[in-house]
């Protein structure tokens, strides 16, 4: 396949198929804002319950969460956010485009520059001729100015301090200033874990790939508490990495030849975390986060307990005080959905199919009547479309030809087309297309559930 431009290619499908648009596109567009069509959604739908099975459902160490989006300024002071989750940016003195400095440096003389500070972000950037405006070509840049991502809302009337309140940039902080709360009301030991799928808030600055960085954005994220002094962190951190390998290469089918572990060096890793690997993706524009691994350690609970002066540890059986520590695994569900569209984008002679594992593809079975102006055809597949639907995601389809259905199935990655044609009215069964293979089957109407149940597993 043509690799070039496979972002571009990506994008136009998901605009045609209804998976993804640009935010607010009938005003000229929101930067860095998207929304999903009906595909789309039930895309992520499905990753996201894919996500909650695996990690709360079939684990009995795990219990869910669902924490405020709007919250208390004082959290994010605990955490060290209102000082420390900052963006070093620049902005174009000529065109007023305003970049992320690292952004900036990495793109034009592809040098990586983690952890260095504002000062040493300035001199490579000003003794760099090469270090151009992406939009104007000029060189003429501002200084480099730390940028806090956190997004600030005011609550009530009261324009102020008293009334400052924060759109969450983690999902995480949620599990901390809850963790009392769910050890009184619930049946958890150490270890044991707090996971949580919502809507996180970042004023990010990006270059525009797609749903890869966002302003808002879905994480999934699992904070797992254990007493340091009984279990080893280097061992619970390396079983959480291949039970994150697991999941993206069998739950989500995804090729372990576009993955990789990149540990954080000493000077990029967060400040709460003693340390980070992140699992990267070969997306269409390089090897990138995909989903991140930390050892908190007791931080955050520490840091909550001192700001909010209550008492975060916990008693254990034999009467031990603990603070416990934690190892945080934290993806972004919309980060899933754009490595499983590009890993699944394939062209073939002629046509475009996406190869999505059957859990995940939007529609399950999508039926057609041959011919969309015979309404004995059209009634006949109304009603098994109306019957599948108890059992499967189905979607019905009578528009433009055949030809022109099955493309657009594939191009969603819809398993099984079912197309009912003359014969059925006679023979009482329906030819059903595999999306991948293209072979076309006769099947009984009578048998057409149990047989899409076996094949989709
Ligand atoms: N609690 C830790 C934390 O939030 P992070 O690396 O900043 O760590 C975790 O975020 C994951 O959330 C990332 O690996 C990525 O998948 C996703 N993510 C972060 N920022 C994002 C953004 N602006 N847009 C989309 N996804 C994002």
């Amino acid at each position: 396949m043509d690799e070039s431009n496979l972002m571009d290619k990506i994008t136009a499908l998901c605009k045609r198929r209804g998976l993804i648009f640009q935010g607010s596109e009938i005003y000229g567009g929101l930067a860095n804002t998207y929304d999903y069509g009906p595909a789309g959604t039930e895309l992520l739908r499905n990753i996201r319950n894919l996500w909650w099975d695996y990690f709360v459902h079939k684990r009995s160490d795990v219990v869910g969460l669902d924490a405020s989006v709007i919250s208390h300024q004082e959290i994010w002071r605990a955490s060290g956010h209102t000082a420390g989750f900052a963006d070093a940016m620049v902005d174009c003195k000529n065109c007023r485009l305003r970049m992320r400095a690292d952004h900036l440096i990495e793109e034009k003389i592809k040098k990586k520059v983690e952890g260095k500070s504002l000062q040493e972000l300035e001199e490579i950037i000003s003794s760099n001729k090469d270090v151009i405006c992406p939009n104007c070509g000029k060189h003429d840049w501002t200084s480099v100015r730390k940028f806090n991502l956190l997004f600030p809302v005011n609550l009530g009337i009261i324009e102020g301090d008293q009334s400052l309140a924060y759109l969450r940039g983690e999902t995480a902080q949620g599990m901390f200033i809850n963790f009392k709360n769910i050890v009184d009301s619930s049946r958890v030991k150490l270890p044991f874990g707090i996971a949580q799928i919502g809507k996180s808030f970042r004023n990010e600055i990006t270059p525009g790939n797609s749903v890869f960085r966002t302003l808002e954005f879905e994480q999934a994220e699992l904070e797992y508490f254990f007493d340091s002094e009984e279990q080893d962190w280097k061992k619970l951190f390396d079983a959480w990495k291949n039970t994150m390998w697991d999941f993206v290469t069998k739950a989500l089918n995804i090729n372990e030849n576009n993955l990789r572990w990149r540990e954080h060096s000493d000077e990029e890793r967060s400040f709460y975390s003693k340390r980070t690997e992140d699992l990267e993706y070969k997306f269409p524009f390089g090897f990138k986060e995909l989903w991140g691994l930390a050892y908190r350690t007791d931080y955050d609970l520490k840091q909550h307990g001192k700001f909010s002066n209550k008492d975060l540890s916990i008693v254990d059986p034999t009467g031990k005080k603990i603070t416990p520590h934690v190892i945080e695994p934290a993806v972004g569900i919309n980060r899933l959905l754009l490595m499983i569209l590009s890993d699944s984008y394939t062209e073939e002679k002629d046509r475009i199919v996406l190869k999505l594992s059957s859990k995940i593809a939007p529609y399950k079975v999508a039926v057609f009547p041959l011919l969309a102006n015979k309404p004995e055809l059209v009634k006949k597949a109304e009603e098994i479309y109306k019957s599948l639907k108890e059992n499967f995601v189905t979607v019905f389809d009578g528009r433009g030809n055949i030809g022109k259905r099955y493309f657009a199935q594939d191009e969603i990655g819809t398993p099984f087309c079912i197309t009912v044609d003359f014969e059925t009215l006679e023979d009482n069964a329906v030819t059903v297309r595999d999306r991948d293979t293209m072979n076309q089957k006769r099947i009984k109407i009578e048998n057409l559930v149990a047989y899409l149940q076996k094949k989709l597993v």
